[in-house]
């Protein structure tokens, strides 16, 4: 779609240049010489990026671009003035403009500015909606189970969304959902509109997870030639997830603990301190109690991170909510895979309610996912739920032929998108990074194959 810009200026020549200078950017310009039917203008329709002349005789710029702002909080604003002065460039941003060029305007400086801010722009909007999208997802009822122990993990849920900085300690075996009631801490609180990230320190060299976590300065390091933000920058007034945090070195652990006592800390290779609003959770599946004894984690750090905990038990602790989970994960696959299973065979129902669960939730929905593809029937029956599932592994021995299953590319490029989805919890920018198409790409696909 045609982005559209408005321009405002008293002289006729700058419209006319201003135009000139953005056609072949493919923009639907429009021109105003009046303030006023600029502003009515945009009353009656926001446009996507407006540049705006410091000086017009009927209003001034300050109170153009407050009116603007009145209208949209969002809206980009490129001031253009004829002041060389850099106190008037620093007055038009504080006032609420994005960007500000001088005149004489270079059109490739122009063209340039204006790209990146569209750019930016439509990236927040499609932040918007994902945050949208994931208030939903993770709402307090998308923790699905009635047992004592998931009501008091409610409980415990609603309480601390209270206190948007209280630090939090999630433990738990893999798969019982850390992850998943982390989220819902964050995007139930009043954070919800900030962003959430998640990083599993057991995942990273420890060196890539200091600069991920902290960021660095150009220079900082040989390969470092820019700048770069870390999660604590990025979530900043939002909630970062620290998986299996146990994990972590014994100097990180000493930077974490410094960073949580002052809420401050510097970019690898700069001397400014940072300061961050943040909430952090912090989720392990060790025994921390039994790492300190070991002397693989700090103690001091262990009272930081766990200024409230919860322990998400395990699934075969759970009862009957083994059937409960399995019915909500039916319904969701019905509506991804465009099925009508309405449920389980009495003796499926044993089968599960037998099973140990090593992995948890987790491993639940992906038996569930499995049979979802694979079934015809309307009630799902034990032969179809293959319990114990290893996750196959592509190196050496080439004698599985027996297990061979006739599949359409497209069923095994549903389930491997299913699979990587899964695996990133939904992040759709991790998602496409790792099957190495686009995050437009990604999204055709899932449109395509019908995946939520
Ligand atoms: N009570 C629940 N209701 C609905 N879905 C759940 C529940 N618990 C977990 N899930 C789902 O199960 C999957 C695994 O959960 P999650 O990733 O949160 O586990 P985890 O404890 O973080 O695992 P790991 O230790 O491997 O990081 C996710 O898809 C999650 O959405
Ligand atoms: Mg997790």
């Amino acid at each position: 779609m045609k982005a559209t810009i408005y321009i405002v200026d008293d002289e006729e020549i700058h419209l006319r240049f201003g135009k000139k200078a953005l056609e072949k950017g493919g923009y639907n310009i429009e021109t105003f010489i009046r303030s006023q039917d600029f502003l009515n203008a945009v009353d009656r329709s926001v446009p996507d990026l407006v540049l705006v002349d410091m000086i017009i005789p009927e209003i001034s710029g300050a109170e153009l671009i407050k009116e603007l702002r009145k209208r949209s909080s969002i809206l980009p604003i490129v001031v253009v003035t004829a002041d060389p002065r850099i106190e008037s460039a620093i007055q038009a941003i504080k006032n609420g403009a994005n960007e500000y060029l001088r005149k004489p305007i270079n059109p490739g400086e122009l063209n340039l500015m204006v790209e990146k801010l569209l750019d930016y722009s439509q990236m927040r909007e499609e932040l918007q909606s994902i945050q949208t999208d994931n208030q939903k997802k993770y709402s307090l009822e998308s923790l699905v189970g009635e047992c004592e122990q998931i009501q008091s993990l409610k409980a415990f849920i609603r309480r601390v969304i209270e206190y948007p900085n209280a630090t939090i300690l999630l433990t738990g075996e893999s798969g019982t959902g850390k992850g998943h009631v982390g989220r819902i801490i964050h995007y139930s609180s009043q954070k919800s509109n900030k962003r959430f990230v998640d990083i599993n320190c057991a995942a990273i060299p420890e060196a890539l997870l200091e600069s991920e976590l902290f960021g660095f300065e150009k220079g900082a390091f040989t390969d470092a030639r820019a700048p770069k933000k870390g999660l604590f920058e990025i979530a900043d007034g939002g909630t970062v997830l620290m998986d299996e945090v146990n994990s972590m070195s014994a100097s990180l652990q000493a930077k974490l603990l410094s960073f949580i006592e002052t809420r401050s800390f510097r970019r690898l290779g700069s001397v400014d301190e940072l300061k961050v609003d943040l909430r952090l959770i912090s989720t392990t599946n060790s025994n921390l109690n039994e790492e300190i004894a070991r002397k693989n984690f700090r103690e001091d750090l262990y009272y930081r991170i766990n200024v409230v905990s919860a322990n998400i038990p395990p699934l075969r602790e759970r009862g009957s909510d083994v059937i409960i989970l399995t019915t909500h994960f039916i319904n969701e696959f019905n509506n991804q895979f465009r099925k009508h299973v309405e449920g389980l065979t009495k003796s499926a129902e044993e089968k599960l309610l037998e099973y140990e669960w090593p992995g948890n939730v987790r491993e639940l929905h992906n038996v569930i996912e499995h049979a979802m593809i694979f079934t015809d029937r309307d009630t799902l029956d034990i032969d179809e739920l293959v319990l114990g599932m290893k996750p196959r592994t592509t190196t050496g021995d080439n004698t599985g032929t027996e297990n061979f299953i006739a599949r359409s590319l497209s069923e095994v490029e549903a389930q491997h998108i299913s699979d990587v989805l899964n695996y990133v919890n939904g992040d759709t920018t991790k998602a496409a990074e790792i099957l190495g198409i686009s995050r437009k790409n990604l999204w055709e696909k899932r449109k395509k194959l019908n995946l939520e």
